[in-house]
């Protein structure tokens, strides 16, 4: 039985060092005429909360923790990236048509009024990301008055 623990340790160990080389692709850009700060305005206030609460997952400004450079953690950052810039992404905001903008901008509040965002394993390890009530009232104040604006043109 010992010696059965052992064997099992040792792949488990083994395992672990061998997927340490299967890394995947890291993206950070430096943000381009296409970010949402260049079509709306965002004012100070809303930035920050984007960028403490959002952009890692949302933009192609990520800030990589430490422990995305240790599998199988990185994998699983870099599923939620992949995900969270497919469905949003604020820095190709100038690339979506004003009805796909106006139906983020409302998701937006949705989303984070109800707390679905940000995700929940996010703020196991972000504390600050949290958002308090006031925060997103808001953010929900600026997307919605953002797709009224954008509606009535
Ligand atoms: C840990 C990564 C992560 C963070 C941080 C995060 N999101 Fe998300 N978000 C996702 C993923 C993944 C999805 C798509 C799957 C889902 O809905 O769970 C998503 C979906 C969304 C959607 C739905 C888009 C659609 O068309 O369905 C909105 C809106 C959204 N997020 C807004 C936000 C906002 C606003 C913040 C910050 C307050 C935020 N998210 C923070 C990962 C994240």
């Amino acid at each position: 039985m010992k010696s059965l623990f052992k064997y099992f340790f040792l792949i488990l160990i083994f395992t672990l060092i061998i997927i340490q080389f299967f890394r995947p692709e890291k993206t950070k850009q430096s943000i381009n005429q296409h970010h949402i700060s260049y079509k709306i305005r965002v004012p100070d206030s809303i930035n920050k909360i984007l960028i403490m609460s959002c952009y890692d997952c949302h933009s192609n400004q990520t800030n990589y923790p430490w422990y995305s450079h240790i599998m199988p953690f990185g994998w699983m950052i870099a599923y939620d990236i992949k995900n969270g810039r497919n469905v949003l992404n604020f820095s190709e905001w100038g690339k979506y048509n004003l009805t796909k903008q106006n139906e983020l901008l409302g998701k937006i509040c949705g989303m984070t009024a109800s707390g679905k965002m940000p995700h929940w394993k996010y703020l196991i390890i972000h504390k600050k990301a949290k958002l308090s009530d006031s925060e997103k009232l808001m953010l929900c104040k600026w997307s919605l008055d953002n797709c009224m604006l954008k509606t009535k043109k």
